[in-house]
């Protein structure tokens, strides 16, 4: 069975397009056969690549993001995604407040992967400086190792 994951943030250009990236670059390392993709809650960034500040925290670690495009995320994300991953608890809220009924996609906070980091958010680097792309980064990289992980036990 292909693994799924879906990475959702706020608007799909910082936190989550990097978290896509990371992952993807562990799964490669690790050779998993695992779907990644990542979406935002909200629109105003639909069709834009990611942020430059977080292309280049991701570059600065040899993972190319360019070529990824911000969407929304949809209800039929629910139905194709195995694992439904938010950024930050306000984001796991609203997914919670969406989430259709009767759906097999697991919903999780993306940290409470992580051992020692339960219920923590990766930080909104959006309006703030370089640092805390960097911080974001290394959240992501963390939580997609500990995500692989779930994956490879499961
Ligand atoms: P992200 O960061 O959710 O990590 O992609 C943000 C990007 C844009 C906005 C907020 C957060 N915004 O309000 O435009």
């Amino acid at each position: 069975m292909t693994h799924s994951v879906l990475f959702v943030c706020l608007g799909n250009i910082c936190r989550s397009p990097m978290a896509e990236g990371a992952m993807r670059a562990v799964g490669g390392r690790r050779g998993m056969d695992i779907l990644v993709d990542s979406a935002g809650t909200g629109s105003w960034h639909v069709g834009n690549p990611p942020d430059a500040r977080a292309q280049a925290a991701a570059l600065a670690n040899g993972v190319d993001i360019s070529a990824q495009r911000a969407r929304q995320i949809a209800v039929p994300d629910f139905d194709r995604f195995a694992h439904i991953v938010a950024m930050d608890c306000s984001v796991l809220a609203d997914l919670d407040a969406i989430r259709p009924a009767a759906t097999p996609g697991r919903l999780s906070l993306f940290l409470d992967h992580v051992t020692g980091r339960e219920g923590q958010d990766v930080a909104d680097p959006y309006y703030g400086d370089e640092d805390g792309f960097a911080t974001a980064w290394a959240d992501v990289t963390a939580g997609a190792e500990a995500l692989m992980e779930l994956l490879r036990r499961g």
